[in-house]
């Protein structure tokens, strides 16, 4: 990123951005004296007008939108807040919008960032495979996925932890731990994420010998789901769980604490994304923690280098996940 800012010509000049942003574009309504003053303080200060060609689109708002599932996760709290601090440091402002996982919500929010001209979105996750796509041809936002892949790569970067290694790093637990009947635990209507721990679930199995069979998946949203799960874990049917993430996994300690199943002896429970409440329960959870830090920082640079036009786009970037080991294993 260049040193100087177009806020910081604004700031020099003694004017406002948006009329730097006018000079720089040619667009007039200012004084040929303003004119001269604010291309004087950038020759002299050796600003990079090309390098911020993009962000001189339309006038420069310093404000990012992010659009976000589900606030109350803490996975994507904290990921939001860790992106918001960064933002504010860099004097960036940001609208963080909660869609509950609503398609009709993220369209309606999506035209409201839009019209608050803001400089770049960041959309993180969502419900579905299906890849996020945003029509920018008119405003030529740019945007950057985080765990949820783009339905355009060539337009974006997308920025994902190692879903796949860090499922078959949880279940390889539970198998050298002695697990022969292992399940994975999910919800229905899998969003991408989801959907690439199911398939390192399946390599593990698969590379130590057990074979895949569909009702080792259980969805937490189906009917009598604590009812069957108890009772096949009585009946010895289960042995260890992965739960696709931490939000479930503490559920289900909650649900077989109250029916007296005994976690880890009876059985072995393992989640993903390493939130700090795994920690504090009992007993505490076994996870595959997300670096959530390196995600917020790495997406908050390339976001910055596709505003200033120097990204390689198309980039997919996969951020290592790290095994817990806790009391919900053996
Ligand atoms: O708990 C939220 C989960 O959904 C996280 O694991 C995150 O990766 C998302 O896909």
């Amino acid at each position: 990123m260049s040193k100087l800012s177009m806020k910081d010509i604004a700031r020099m000049s003694g004017v406002s951005i948006a009329t730097v942003s006018r000079v720089i574009n040619n667009k007039g309504k200012y004084s040929e004296e303003t004119k001269k003053k604010v291309l004087k303080v950038i020759n002299e200060s050796g600003y990079n007008i090309n390098s911020h060609a993009k962000s001189l689109r339309t006038n420069i708002s310093n404000t990012i939108g992010v659009i976000v599932p589900d606030i109350i996760n803490p996975f994507f709290s904290i990921l939001v807040q860790k992106i918001e601090i960064l933002l504010y440091q860099y004097d960036y402002s940001t609208i963080i919008c909660n869609t509950n996982r609503n398609v009709e919500k993220e369209k309606k929010y999506l035209k409201t960032l839009e019209s608050n001209n803001v400089d770049a979105l960041i959309v993180i996750s969502g419900d579905r495979d299906k890849g996020f796509s945003f029509d920018n041809k008119i405003t030529n936002i740019p945007y950057i996925c985080i765990d949820r892949k783009p339905a355009n790569f060539s337009e974006t970067v997308y920025i994902s932890s190692d879903h796949y290694n860090g499922a078959i790093n949880a279940t390889n637990l539970l198998i050298s731990n002695g697990s022969l009947k292992p399940i994975i635990v999910l919800k229905k209507y899998l969003s991408i994420s989801s959907k690439t721990r199911l398939d390192g679930f399946k390599r593990a199995l698969e590379d130590n010998g057990i074979v895949f069979k569909d009702e080792m998946i259980f969805y937490i949203n189906e009917l009598n789901f604590e009812e069957n799960l108890v009772n096949k874990i009585k009946s010895g049917k289960i042995d260890s769980i992965f739960c696709v993430n931490d939000d479930i996994a503490l559920k289900l300690i909650s649900i077989l604490n109250r029916s007296n199943i005994s976690i880890p002896e009876e059985v072995q429970i393992i989640g993903f994304d390493g939130i700090d409440f795994g920690g504090l329960i009992s007993p505490s959870l076994s996870t595959v923690k997300q670096d959530i830090e390196k995600i917020a920082q790495i997406s908050i640079e390339k976001l910055f280098e596709l505003i200033n036009n120097k990204v390689v786009l198309g980039q997919t970037i996969l951020i290592p996940t790290e095994l817990i080991k806790r009391d919900s294993t053996l």
